[in-house]
């Protein structure tokens, strides 16, 4: 978590770190800091809150002069969030200035060391522990500030993305990475750092991406010089032409991101299956699968890895795998999987899904299943990210950059990329009748103006979310490939308005959940017409009988669920397989509206940060 910037060159920094941290606030929130050097002074300002009220501070304390800066916006781990536990960190000397993005697990012990021999800190964070660890090597080694990186880092154990500069010497940040993500963008004589590359984009449309374990050297007017953090290799980078666009990262006339996000939905799907989908010739084009073929047709199984809403994509995929592709699927939280010595062979192939590529404990579940001779696919949103590089092969969903945290278009382009491979393998497996696989296809390519349909309904979802935005408790429940859309409809609403739910198969509610149900208790129950249809209708009774209050998702003309439920909100009508696709939609902008009437900050909701880089 944590998002890093930094900026050296001939502009002004403090507006383009301060944007950059801006437009990294998803990866974390609690306090945020600047430091500037203009060839005089070094000014650092901190706070506790928002990048925002970093602004307000730092204008009315320091000059925000200077061509060199770097900028941190926290999600905390090592101590509380609070002004001294906020970045940047200084050495004792106060010349060593650094950002980071991890956690220094040995910190403690270099901690004694580095207090045994004098050091002081301030703050309870690790950060603190090594920017005085690189000062010491300085110190005692008369090293050169990259090579005192260097040792410093050879001495840690954890993860980290870290920018730091050295005061007495402003003409070069040095700036490494192993576990959490580091951008270089490469201007015109001017160099911007960055956790993505977000906050450059306006600037340049050229990047390097570090490598885990590799470290650069960027100084003014010289360029950028990269090695091996490890072995002391030096690495000849590559660089990336991004594909990124301003419009994609601003919240235009939205009032939220999320919401933005939403009605991205049918042209996010558009781009996940673009190229890939040719219903009319029947057809299915996926490197990654065309290229493994053989080795999908003969997987004994399929483990899916992933965490948050991505694991509800596993779970929609599950359904979708087994029942078009006719193969074993088991989906498995990654940070579980990770430590429990699970059985993974090597005809095991394991689907890590990722919206940011970036997920700790998804990363660390490819490298023990890579570890176990299994074939690792990976389906992640954000191009060239750690676990799209990890992966020995993999599929993107072209869903554009998701700023939200809550995630929204990354969770249905993941199950239009993995129905896409179910598709693909079914065929070729010969599980899918001809007819089926082109229903199928055709029916897919009609889903966005589908969703757009159902996002019609949204004045009337606003009622619905004002009449139960002040429920304590909600449940949802659905059945089949439904069943993990009720999971996300209740993580949706837990995420953002916090208010208690919890997502159940519609057929458990006798097992438990039931017992909770009275006149207080919304629940809202996925009830198209596919798929068990009879079966949750009796669900919604048994509801009705001890007075809960009903919401049904119900298939547009629906009258059996109308005459029972509160309210309905209709979908258009499809494919059982895709309906997830549709029913996802009014679940989540009932969650959103929610969240808006009760007035919480939708876009960066309390505790939670978009990309999860610890474990
Ligand atoms: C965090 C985010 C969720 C996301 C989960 C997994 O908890 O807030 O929205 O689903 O991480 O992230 P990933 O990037 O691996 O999909």
């Amino acid at each position: 978590m944590c998002g890093i910037v930094g900026y050296i060159g001939h502009r002004e920094a403090y507006p383009i770190v301060l944007k950059g941290l801006q437009r990294l606030e998803y990866r974390g929130y609690d306090s945020a800091g600047i430091a500037l050097y203009d060839e005089k002074e070094l000014k650092v300002s901190k706070t506790k809150g928002k990048v925002a009220d970093l602004k307000a501070k730092m204008e009315s304390e320091v000059d925000t002069s200077g061509t060199l800066g770097i900028g941190h916006t926290r999600w905390a781990t090592h101590g509380v969030p609070n002004d001294v536990n906020s970045h940047p960190h200084i050495s004792n000397s106060g010349n060593l200035v650094v950002i980071h993005n991890g956690i220094i697990e040995n910190y403690e012990s270099l901690k004694k060391e580095l207090t045994k021999r004098g050091y002081k800190f301030e703050s309870d964070t690790d950060t603190e522990v090594l920017v005085n660890l690189i000062e010491d090597v300085i110190l005692k080694e008369k090293v050169k500030l990259g090579k005192a990186v260097q040792i410093a880092l050879n001495q840690t154990v954890g993860a980290y993305a870290i920018a730091v500069f050295d005061k007495s010497k402003p003409n070069e940040i040095v700036v490494a990475r192993l576990g959490s993500p580091l951008a270089i963008g490469v201007g015109d004589d001017e160099y911007f750092i960055a956790s993505d590359a977000s906050p450059f984009i306006e600037f340049t449309n050229n990047a390097i991406y570090l490598e885990d374990g590799e470290m650069a050297v960027v100084r003014r007017h010289k360029g950028v010089k990269v090695r091996k953090i490890f072995d002391d290799s030096l690495v000849d980078p590559y660089i990336h032409e991004l594909q990124l666009n301003l419009e994609q990262i601003e919240k235009n006339n939205f009032d939220h991101f999320m919401l933005k996000e939403i009605y991205e939905q049918p042209s996010a799907i558009k781009d996940t299956y673009r190229g890939r989908l040719h219903a009319e010739e029947g057809i299915i084009r996926m490197a990654g699968i065309d290229d493994n073929l053989e080795r999908f047709l003969n997987a004994r199984r399929i483990v899916i890895v992933a965490c948050g809403t991505s694991w509800h994509a596993g779970l929609v995929a599950e359904y979708i795998f087994e029942d078009l592709a006719r193969i074993p699927v088991e989906v498995e939280y990654a940070s579980e999987f990770r430590y429990r010595n699970p059985i993974i062979n090597s005809d095991d192939i394991v689907i890590a899904i990722s919206q940011s590529g970036e997920t700790a404990d998804t990363m660390a579940a490819i490298k023990l299943a890579k570890e176990k001779g299994a074939f690792v696919f990976g389906v992640c949103n954000v191009v060239g990210s750690s676990i799209s590089r990890e992966a020995n092969a993999g599929a993107y969903t072209h869903a554009g950059p998701e700023i939200g945290v809550a995630s929204t278009k990354a969770f249905t382009t993941q199950i239009t990329v993995l129905t896409l491979i179910a598709l693909k393998l079914a065929k070729a497996k010969g599980t899918i009748s001809n007819t089926d696989y082109h229903m199928h296809l055709q029916e897919l390519e009609t889903i966005p103006q589908k969703i757009e349909i159902a996002l019609e309904e949204n004045d009337h979802i606003k009622e619905v979310a004002f009449k139960y935005k002040d429920a304590r408790n909600c449940l949802y429940l659905g059945r089949g490939f439904n069943f993990p859309v009720a999971l996300e409809g209740a993580l949706k609403l837990k995420e953002i308005s916090y208010i208690h739910a919890e997502g159940y198969p519609a057929a458990e509610m006798k097992h438990g959940p039931i017992a909770l149900i009275d006149e207080e208790m919304p629940v809202v129950v996925i009830a198209t017409r596919k798929g068990h249809y009879e079966k949750v209708v009796s669900n919604i009774q048994e509801i009705k009988s001890r007075q809960g209050k009903i919401i049904g998702i119900v298939t547009e003309g629906d009258t059996s669920v109308r005459d029972l439920a509160d309210y309905v909100i209709e979908v258009p009508d499809t494919i059982e397989a895709l309906t997830p696709l549709l029913t996802t939609i009014p679940l989540q902008l009932l969650s959103y509206h929610i969240a808006v009437m009760l007035g919480k900050n939708v876009d960066q909701p309390r505790n939670l940060a978009k990309s999860v880089t610890v474990e």
